[in-house]
C-alpha cells in the first residue's frame, strides 16, 4: 500500500495524478488538518509531526510513503529516510529545473510557503539548476486556506499575489505547493501566456515506479481534525469519490 501525506488536502492533487495513472492503485492518505498549515511552521517542528505520520502511515501498511508535500518534503524527507532505511520514501521538490529550461525571459517565479523557501532543499535546487536565470520565491499568503476552507473569490487573492512577479517579467511559474494545482484555472486566468509547471504527474509517475506490487486497490483518505463535509469538497477538487475517517495519533519520535 502506499501511504501519502500532506498538511490537508494538497496532496491530493497528486494522489488525483496517481489514480489516473493507474485507477488501481492502492492508497491511505492523511491529510492533517489539524496542523494546516504547514507553511507557517518551524522545520524542526515540522520533522517531528512528519515523522507521527510516517509510523501512523507504517502501522497501517504502507511499505512505499510519498510525501505529497513541498514543505513536509523539505522538513522532513532527509530525516525519515536515515530513520527509516527500508521504507521508500517519494518527496517533492520545487521544479526549477524544467522552469529554467522554459524560460525565455529568465525570469521564474516559485509559488510556494514560507517554510518551503527555508528549507536546504530550495537553495540546492536553485544552485544546481538555475543558472543564470533569475528566480523569485513567492510566499502565497493566504492561499492553502483558499483550498482547506472554500472561498468565494480565490481569483483575487491570487492575482494580487501575482501581480509583481508578472511586473517583473516572469514567464514561468513553478506550483511548489500542492495545494496550489487546484488553483491552477486562476493562476492561469491572472497570468495569461506564461507557462505553469506542476510536477503532479512527474511524481505520480515515480510514486507508482517506486510501490510495491500491490492486489487490493482504492483511495482511503483519513484527516486529523473534523471531517465533516470533507467528502464532497475532495470530490469538487479531485473528482474521487472517498470516505474520510477522522484520526488522532500522538506524536511519537524516534
Ligand atoms: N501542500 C503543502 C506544500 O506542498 C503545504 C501546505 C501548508 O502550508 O500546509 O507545501
Amino acid at each position: 500500500m502506499i501511504g501519502v501525506f500532506d498538511s490537508g488536502l494538497g496532496g491530493l492533487s497528486v494522489v488525483r495524478e496517481v489514480v489516473r495513472l493507474d485507477p488501481t492503485a492502492h492508497i491511505l492518505y492523511l491529510g492533517d488538518r489539524a496542523w494546516a498549515p504547514y507553511g507557517e511552521r518551524s522545520l524542526d517542528e515540522l520533522r517531528i509531526r512528519c515523522e507521527s505520520i510516517t509510523r501512523h502511515l507504517l502501522d497501517h501498511g504502507a511499505d512505499t510513503v510519498a510525501i505529497a508535500c513541498n514543505t513536509a518534503s523539505a522538513a522532513a524527507l532527509t530525516h525519515l529516510r536515515r530513520v527509516h532505511p527500508d521504507v521508500l520514501f517519494v518527496g517533492m521538490e520545487p521544479a526549477v529545473k524544467p522552469a529554467a529550461q522554459l524560460t525565455r525571459s529568465g525570469v521564474v517565479g516559485v509559488l510556494a510557503t514560507p517554510a518551503t523557501f527555508q528549507g536546504e532543499l530550495f537553495a540546492s535546487v536553485v544552485d544546481r539548476f538555475a543558472d543564470g536565470i533569475e528566480v523569485l520565491p513567492t510566499p502565497c499568503p493566504g492561499w492553502v486556506r483558499l483550498i482547506e476552507e472554500p472561498s468565494d473569490d480565490p481569483a483575487a487573492t491570487v492575482a494580487e499575489t501575482l501581480a509583481p512577479l508578472l511586473e517583473r517579467g516572469a514567464d514561468v511559474l513553478v506550483l511548489a505547493c500542492t495545494h496550489f494545482p487546484f488553483l491552477r484555472s486562476q493562476i492561469a486566468a491572472a497570468a495569461p501566456g506564461v507557462h505553469i509547471v506542476d510536477p503532479g504527474e512527474a511524481v505520480a509517475r515515480q510514486i507508482l515506479r517506486t510501490a510495491a506490487p500491490d492486489a487490493r486497490s482504492g483511495v482511503r483518505v483519513q484527516v486529523t481534525g473534523p471531517g465533516t463535509g470533507l467528502e464532497s469538497r475532495i470530490g469538487d477538487l479531485t473528482g474521487l469519490a472517498v470516505s474520510v475517517e477522522s484520526v488522532t495519533f500522538e506524536h511519537r519520535v524516534t
